[in-house]
């Protein structure tokens, strides 16, 4: 892969595994330096570990944080450790996400929190604190185009309504305008901001809806394009946004879907 991000920074919320993973690896393959964030201790930070190492010794550059991205001092803390390690932050990659599917007459408030805390509330918090470091920085680094870009990882869902998802979609729907609300504020600033909204992509969060050949097929029927996502397909879509090569891109919504938001059910119909 070219070295689009030579000498870059970056962090990558929720890159222990999946869409998170597949992004910290392949901006480290870019030429970035990345912080691999996990939300908790034991198995998540085992995993984190492992990607950071994957990392370092295929060359590249990594380390593992932990991080509770609903937790503003938790927050906080990620990004002063990141920087102290890597030096100042040029990449956001606001990814960690989590699902609590439930039907709406039995949703917990819990349930509903929980998902909005996650998805919604930590890229809130994570934006905040990149763009303030952003700006205290004053002017991009020398070679670099904008003093910054973050990375909303939205969802499909974010304009396909989700029945027994109502949190989740709810808090993807709020990303939308999260996201380009800060983009327009934050653009005179040279600061980018973006989003990626990824369909059906191979990973354990969805797991129930590719690992049996029924499910696959039914799957697939949602898909145009004829095949799941892989992470890497993200990967790729996360380095561009990032690189300069993407400069004038801001306040948008890159779908990596295979097709998913164009409706396929109606071909043929309606
Ligand atoms: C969800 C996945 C789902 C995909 C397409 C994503 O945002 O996390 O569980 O497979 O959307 O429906």
């Amino acid at each position: 892969m070219p070295k689009v991000l030579e000498g870059r920074t970056a962090l990558v919320t929720g890159a222990s595994s999946g869409i998170g993973q597949a992004v910290a690896v392949a901006l480290a393959q870019a030429g970035a330096r990345v912080a691999v964030n996990h939300s908790s201790g034991g198995e998540s930070a085992a995993r984190a570990a492992r990607v950071a190492q994957d990392i370092v010794q295929a060359g590249g550059q990594a380390i593992a944080l932990q991080a509770d991205v609903s937790k503003e001092d938790e927050v906080q803390a990620l990004f002063a450790r990141a920087e102290a390690e890597h030096g100042p932050l040029d990449i956001l990659v606001n990814n960690a996400g989590i699902e609590q599917p439930s039907a709406i007459e039995d949703m917990t408030l819990a349930q509903w929190q929980r998902v909005i805390d996650v998805n919604l509330t930590g890229q809130f918090l994570c934006a905040r604190e990149a763009a303030r470091r952003f700006i205290a920085r004053g002017t991009p680094p020398e070679g670099v185009r904008a003093l910054g870009a973050m990375i909303f990882m939205s969802s499909v869902h974010e304009v396909i309504p989700w029945a027994f998802q109502a949190n989740y979609a709810a808090s993807k729907g709020g990303i939308n305008l999260l996201m380009r609300s800060l983009a327009q504020e934050l653009a005179p600033r040279r600061i980018r901001v973006n989003s990626i909204a990824p369909g059906a992509i191979r990973t354990p969060i969805n797991r129930e809806a590719w690992d049996t050949p029924q499910a696959m097929n039914d799957l697939l029927k949602l898909i145009p394009y004829g095949r799941i996502g892989e992470p890497d397909d993200i990967g790729r879509a996360a380095v561009w946004l990032a690189s300069d090569d993407a400069d004038y891109v801001t306040g948008t919504t890159l779908f990596v879907d295979g097709g998913m938001t164009l409706y396929p059910e109606f071909r043929g119909a309606g």
